[in-house]
């Protein structure tokens, strides 16, 4: 068991009474990458879910069985220190809707409390820093609020999903 951070038993998960995960038991090795694979609808992003605990914030959602992570239940845990543990990207960009795309990619070191200049957030957002902008960038192109864009697109917004 040392090498396994992770694992669940019998891990089950449920929309109000459809059973969508049924009696998962599977060990995630530390320091490994393991792929989860399936046909669309089998419950890979579910599980992923229900490990980090966001399963729970939806309406009618419940599981059944255990996780551990370190040998630690994930039950009794934090569910917020949790998350920071087992963090998860989307598969949609899902940025937060009152915040800027730049408050955005720069949120998590603000809820961190760690301080950055002017400049290192522009490096982060991947804007160039003001003394190397040339100045054809328009100033308010990641900082206006409620316009998202579809990754790929090419009106000069960071999205999270291409973001570092
Ligand atoms: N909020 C929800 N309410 C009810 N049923 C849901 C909800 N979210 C997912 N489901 C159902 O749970 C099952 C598993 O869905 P899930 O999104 O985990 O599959 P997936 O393997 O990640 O699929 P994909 O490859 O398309 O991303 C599907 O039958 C889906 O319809
Ligand atoms: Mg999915």
């Amino acid at each position: 068991m040392k090498n396994i951070i992770l694992r669940t038993e019998n891990l089950s998960a449920f929309f109000g009474k459809e059973e969508v995960i049924k009696k998962v038991s599977v060990s995630f090795e530390r320091n490994k990458v393991t792929a989860i694979m399936g046909p669309s609808g089998c419950g890979k992003t579910t599980l992923i879910r229900t490990i980090n605990r966001m399963h729970e914030l939806t309406a009618g959602a419940t599981i059944s069985g255990k996780i551990y992570l370190n040998d630690e239940d994930v039950s009794s845990m934090n569910p917020i220190l949790v998350r920071r543990k087992i963090g998860m990207v989307f598969q949609r960009p899902n940025p937060f809707p009152t915040m800027s795309i730049f408050e955005n990619v720069i949120a998590g070191y603000k809820l961190n409390s760690i301080s950055l200049s002017r400049d290192e957030q522009n490096s982060i957002v991947g804007i160039p820093s003001t003394r190397r902008r040339c100045g054809t960038r328009s100033k308010t192109s990641s900082t206006a609020r409620g316009r998202f864009f579809p990754a790929g697109n090419s009106s000069g917004f960071a999205s999270p999903a291409r973001s570092p």
